[in-house]
């Protein structure tokens, strides 16, 4: 039987405390912290929760996720490929210090590398 990624990975916690992290730092980030600037304490928890929810839903776990579609989120917010660079800069640092290895390291970047035509809407 094939194990999910989101076993793999380590669950539910483990998602959560991905997310948590690569939230915090791109929201402090002095490039990405811009996306979130003048947001409300509960408008940015919701969006965490949407996060997770995806990410579990997606990897293969047991989630119904109630967000807009990933294009639609980021629709008009003029994400450059600098932008992305940095972004996954910050996904490689907190998986390395999460101690994600391979398989699932790669699993990870190749399931957001497929996000990018829909995230990355300026040059
Ligand atoms: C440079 C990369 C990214 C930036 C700057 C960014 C920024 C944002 C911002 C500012 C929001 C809030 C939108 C709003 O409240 O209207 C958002 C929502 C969201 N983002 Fe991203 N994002 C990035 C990449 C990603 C990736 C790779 C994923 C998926 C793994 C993702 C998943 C989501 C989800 C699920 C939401 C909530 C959708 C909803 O409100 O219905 N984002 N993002």
């Amino acid at each position: 039987m094939t194990v999910s990624l989101y076993d793999r990975l380590g669950g539910y916690d483990a998602i959560v405390a991905f997310a948590g992290e690569l939230i915090d730092r791109a929201q402090s980030d002095s490039l990405l912290g811009r996306f979130w600037s003048n947001r409300g304490e509960d408008r940015n928890a919701r969006d965490l929760q949407l996060l997770i929810d995806y990410l579990v839903k997606e990897t293969g776990g047991q989630m119904y996720y109630t967000g807009r579609s990933i294009a639609l989120a980021h629709a008009g917010m003029g994400i450059t490929e600098t932008d992305w660079a940095r972004f996954i800069a910050i996904v490689v640092n907190v998986a390395q210090e999460m101690r994600v290895e391979a398989p699932e390291s790669s699993e990870v970047l190749v399931f957001l590398g497929n996000l990018k035509c829909h995230i990355v809407t300026s040059a």
